[in-house]
């Protein structure tokens, strides 16, 4: 539907949702249904985390309650800035909960680092990442991830979730971008 702006599909419908149900299945055992910190908090980076957040809840077998943050780091243009800042931040307090954080994509993790430091402020019982997409050749900071979906290349993506220029966040699949696009 976007013509020939996909220059190619990098992850399938399929293998998302495969993937997505062996993360879930992973975290699922790492928190007992009943525990006395409540039901795990999944905290959500707007925008470009909302398909995978609500897959990954549905395919969860333990119950889970959803908070969002927005941050900002980028802008229109395709590389980080380093610059973070909160658009919009937390409704509750995550103090003494069980807080997964949601990423949709790791790139340079500046904007993740900074929200791993942002969030422990807060004291939650425990602080942990999951995220679909991981991108090792750009990485310029160490941090801790638990769940890493798909190592991918150094490349720009669009797709179930991801944009450019708020576009393409619909697509189904993850694919590479022509370059025509942003040129
Ligand atoms: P950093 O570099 O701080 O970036 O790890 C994290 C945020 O940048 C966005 N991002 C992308 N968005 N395709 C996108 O649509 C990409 O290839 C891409 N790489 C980074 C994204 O919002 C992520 O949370
Ligand atoms: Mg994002």
């Amino acid at each position: 539907m976007y013509g020939d702006d996909i220059a190619s599909v990098l992850i399938t419908q399929e293998e998302i949702a495969a993937k997505t149900k062996e993360l879930a299945e992973l975290i699922a055992k790492r928190y007992p249904a009943d525990a006395p910190e409540g039901d795990l908090l999944l905290v959500g980076v707007l925008k470009g985390a909302i398909f995978f957040m609500t897959d990954l809840a549905k395919a969860l077998s333990i119950p889970t309650q959803m908070e969002f943050m927005a941050v900002s780091s980028y802008g229109s243009s395709t590389s980080s800035s380093g610059v973070v800042r909160i658009m919009k931040d937390l409704d509750k307090d995550i103090a003494g909960r069980n807080v997964l954080i949601v990423e949709d994509i790791i790139d340079s993790g500046l904007t993740l680092s900074w929200l791993k430091r942002n969030l422990s402020t807060r004291n939650p019982a425990s602080l942990e990442v999951v995220t679909l997409l991981r991108k090792p050749d750009a990485l310029r900071t160490h941090v801790d991830v638990a769940h890493v979906g798909f190592d991918i290349p150094n490349e720009f993506v669009v797709g179930y979730g991801l944009d450019y220029a708020e576009r393409y966040r619909d697509l189904p699949y993850i694919g590479t971008l022509d370059p025509k696009v942003y040129s």
